[in-house]
């Protein structure tokens, strides 16, 4: 089967708004780390509906949707974003399940776009999930849609987004869960130099990086946020918040992350794991 494709105007720049790591729970109203994450996520989208720059072209939600998988927390999931009325595409995370993803948010072929493309840019999605485990990895699969998505189409500039980190952030217990097979992905990835940017979610911080002349940039949860350095499992105090990217006609690429003001209420600081 041929991978959803979602094709956008010409805009320029082209705005893209990443979200991540939602963990939405079964029901509405539970918590998760002392944390109401659905409500969460709503905040994060009235904040953002009053923002300037308000509406993006796309959204796109770098996984970790749910904490567990249901038909409910996805069912509700896709009302709410396709309430937003903008172009939205989501990539499964450790916590997701490929099954459930399926057959309620990409009944609309569009949703799980693995390309999405503009005039001059092409963003390629990759499912780094591996069953049972919280690790990540790039199935041959993956790297040889990525290697095809780049080698076909080397005129216009790419922005390449995935779950897992694909190098150590700096955090041990968080460092265990990165690719596992990221610095395959960075050696094919290093041969394509339309390749600007890397953007990835799980690690709930922000986290900047180069490999080579390409940046990695990660994105803070909806939710709860971890403590960027620490060796062991901890919470942070900061608010959840999103990442805007611009992406140029010409290849120029900016972007950057806000907050909301105030970090969720209930943050359990007793909480020992994820
Ligand atoms: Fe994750």
């Amino acid at each position: 089967m041929t991978p959803a494709e979602l094709q956008l105007d010409e805009n320029d720049p082209l705005r893209i708004l990443q979200l991540s790591d939602c963990h939405l729970l079964e029901k509405p109203g539970q918590k998760l780390m002392g944390v109401d994450t659905e409500l969460s996520f709503h905040q994060v989208l009235q904040h953002l509906r009053s923002h300037s720059l308000w509406p993006p072209d796309l959204i796109l939600l770098t996984g970790d949707l749910v904490q567990d998988p249901f038909k409910d927390n996805y069912r509700r999931l896709l009302q709410t974003m396709d309430s937003l009325n903008i172009p939205w595409v989501c990539l499964p995370g450790n916590h997701d399940s490929l099954q459930l993803m399926e057959t309620i948010l990409c009944k609309k072929g569009s949703h799980c776009a693995k390309r999405i493309s503009s005039p001059d840019w092409q963003i390629i999605c990759l499912d780094s999930h591996k069953e049972n485990t919280h690790r990540g990895h790039l199935r041959q699969q993956e790297l040889d849609f990525l290697f095809q998505c780049l080698s076909n189409d080397p005129q216009r500039t790419a922005l390449i987004a995935l779950h897992h980190p694909p190098i150590a952030v700096g955090s041990a217990w968080m460092d265990t869960m990165k690719l596992d097979n990221g610095g395959e992905f960075l050696a094919l990835v290093a041969r394509f130099p339309q390749v600007k940017g890397i953007i990835f979610g799980h690690v709930h911080q922000v986290f900047t990086a180069h490999y080579g002349p390409i940046p990695l940039w990660s994105v803070p949860s909806t939710c709860f946020q971890f403590k960027p350095g620490s060796k062991d499992f901890a919470l942070d105090r900061l608010p959840p918040g999103y990442r805007w990217l611009e992406l140029y006609a010409g290849g120029r690429l900016e972007t950057w992350v806000e907050r909301l003001e105030h970090p969720p209420e209930g943050l359990d600081f007793l909480s020992v794991g994820y």
